[in-house]
């Protein structure tokens, strides 16, 4: 559709544009003109002025301008079509249709429009009945305020077949079954789709109604129920919330991409309303254009679980061929098993932020998820992670990025497998300053720290009670790499399930104790970990099975005397050697200080012995 610039014209002299702009913004008269604080930068002192007569605005501050459309593409966020739609409702224009089928295509919208937004009132209204009752409770169980609910615009669809269709039955059932509100199957009686669920309203970028998402109340499935795609609604081109996310972006510069609409709206709740969701599928090329149009690196937020993480490098993979000059993706992962949503009611708004303050970039995202991916354990499985990386540079379709890429990769690759070659290079960046632990218990004759620790005869249980307590709390093993690495298990199957704990660990930073099952269930440790888990001598509070949920004094504790066995046995072999050759002095020279050295070293001893007695002491925990 060409519109021509007298009609724009016309158009742009038609809108006030104070008026406009004093919608969302407030304003003050100052002369011929109005001021205010910019919408787009942030600012205590107006710098932002609008001119009615020449029908523009503009910004001292951030240099911002433009006209009445601009207003709207800019702020609100809305395409050119959209925008110049919207005013030239407001104008009481009519936009010119170029051709009759175009003209058609747009009386039928415009009573699809009619149709979805008496819908939208009907299941607001049902919410607030009889029937909406366990609806009502559902919200609030889910700590839903009012607020919310009457912002997001939550309904309520009864439980019946017929409903709808008798109370909105003067829109014609062909229009409700085009609109996806009737199911109609063959040429049986078409029916209700939304039967027994909570309505969410998706609305476009303007902020109609185009279709809904329906949650099933309790169990049942399907879990959501969104309306089909329509000749308003185009799942792949949607983004839920972006007509609340646009102009929010524009306050914060940030967009976040999160997998379900719940969980955008708990963010928006939560204080972070620049957040937009796709309607149940992977990102698509569309929608990644159009999240760049707002930010140049939006940050995607999936779960830390499997099942998130390849979401994430399917949106990965999407975005590759799409990158342009400082248009990319961000990354965070969310604790195992939970959305943002779930972090949000167990930890607050805070959690989320923290999670927010460093999130990784594409390159980052890719590298890690490939160097995770396989084994890397010989010469061909390298040569596997360099050709997934390169495939991954092919993607990219901007040449200067894509060589970018390659000169990252190269260089992480190269640090990875060749740089620092020698004991223990690649466990090094895992390295810690020693604890205070092992200060306090070592002996003076401080032992070489990259020295291996020979872990053999009655320490070699605790061992074994140690590796227990890893596989039940995995978000330890990272904690211990520097230690971990340096066992030496006199035991053979001891020493490789020790091995394998810290490669999954390296693979991925939140793992729990199931999924650590079931990726060690394809290997040959996978018999030692299940005996470990059962063995009944081991009983340190670390080995126990915990209540589900457990309070976190117990997982703390546990963690905790988790950390000290692991330092005991680190600092034992020490230990051991400088009382043997201080025993061997004090009986060499029988001198004072050798003496008073031994004595100190056997206390040291005693300590340790003390405090593994300590550790198996469980019965005051609970
Ligand atoms: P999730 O299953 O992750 O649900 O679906 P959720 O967002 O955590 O929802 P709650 O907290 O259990 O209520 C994420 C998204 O996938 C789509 C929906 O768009 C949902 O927002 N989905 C999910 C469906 O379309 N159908 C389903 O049955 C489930
Ligand atoms: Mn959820």
């Amino acid at each position: 559709m060409t519109l021509s610039p007298q009609w724009l014209d016309e158009l742009r002299s038609r809108v006030t544009l104070s008026t406009l702009i004093g919608r969302t913004v407030k304003i003050q008269k100052a002369g011929r003109e109005y001021k205010a604080c910019c919408p787009f930068h942030n600012e205590k002192t107006p710098s932002f002025t609008i001119n009615d007569e020449k029908g523009f605005y503009h910004c001292f501050g951030c240099g911002a301008h433009g006209d009445a459309i601009r207003w709207m593409t800019d702020q609100r966020g809305l395409s050119f079509m959209d925008a110049v739609k919207d005013l030239a409702a407001e104008a009481q224009m009519e936009v010119p249709a170029p051709d009759p089928r175009a003209a058609r295509r747009q009386e039928q919208r415009a009573t699809l429009h009619d149709v979805m937004a008496a819908a939208q009132d009907w299941f607001v209204h049902q919410l607030g009945g009889i029937e909406g009752v366990q609806a009502r409770q559902y919200l609030e169980n889910r700590g839903i305020t009012a607020q919310t609910v009457r912002e997001f615009g939550f309904g309520f669809a009864p439980d019946s077949r017929s409903k709808l269709k008798e109370a909105l039955g003067s829109h014609g059932v062909d229009r409700l079954v085009e609109a996806g509100l009737l199911i109609k199957v063959d040429d049986r009686d078409p029916y209700d789709r939304f039967r027994g669920r909570l309505m969410i309203p998706i609305r476009d970028p303007r902020g109609r109604v185009i279709a809904f998402g329906g949650r099933i109340l309790g169990d049942g499935e399907p879990k959501y129920l969104n309306s089909p795609d329509t000749p308003l609604f185009d799942k792949g081109r949607t983004l839920y919330n972006l007509d609340k996310a646009s102009p929010a972006s524009r306050q914060t510069g940030r967009i976040l991409v999160v997998e379900g609409y719940m969980d955008a709206i708990a963010l928006a709740q939560a204080g972070f309303p620049d957040v937009v969701a796709p309607l149940g599928t992977a990102l698509t090329e569309h929608q990644i254009e159009r999240i760049w149009k707002m930010v140049e690196a939006p940050i995607l937020c999936f779960d830390g679980d499997n099942a998130g993480q390849k979401a994430a490098m399917r949106a990965a993979n999407r975005a590759l061929p799409l990158l342009r000059p400082s248009h990319s993706l961000n990354f965070i992962s969310l604790p195992a098993g939970q959305d943002p949503d779930d972090l949000i009611r167990a930890e607050g708004p805070r959690a989320f932020a923290a999670l927010l303050e460093k999130p990784q970039i594409l390159s980052e995202k890719i590298w890690s998820h490939e160097l995770a991916a396989e084994p890397l354990d010989s010469p061909e499985s390298k040569a596997g992670l360099k050709k997934r990386l390169s495939d991954h540079v092919r993607d990219i379709s901007d040449q200067d990025i894509a060589q970018h890429y390659r000169q990252e990769f190269q260089e992480r690759y190269e640090k990875a497998f060749f740089a620092n070659r020698g004991s223990a290079a690649q466990d090094r960046r895992y390295r810690r300053p020693g604890s205070p632990f092992t200060a306090k218990y070592s002996a003076s004759t401080a032992t070489d720290d990259t020295k291996s620790v020979s872990v053999s005869g009655h320490d070699l249980r605790i061992a074994k009670a140690i590796l227990g307590g890893l596989i039940r709390h995995p978000s330890q093993i990272s904690r211990h790499f520097e230690e971990l690495t340096l066992f030496k298990l006199a035991d053979s199957q001891l020493q490789d399930l020790l091995s394998e704990l810290v490669r999954q660990a390296m693979r991925k930073e939140t793992l729990d104790m199931q999924g650590l099952l079931t990726i060690l269930e394809q290997t040959d440790c996978y018999n030692v970990a299940k005996g470990l888990l059962r063995a009944d001598a081991l009983n340190f509070t670390f080995n126990r099975k915990l209540p589900d949920p457990a309070p976190s004094e117990l997982i703390e504790r546990a963690h905790r005397d988790l950390s000290e066995a692991i330092q005991v046995i680190t600092a034992r072999p020490g230990l051991e050697a400088a009382l043997a050759e201080a025993t061997r002095r004090v009986q060499d020279n029988l001198d004072e200080e050798s003496y008073a050295e031994q004595q100190r070293l056997r206390q040291a001893k005693q300590a340790f012995h003390d405090r593994l007695m300590e550790l198996t002491q469980i019965d005051d925990v609970v």
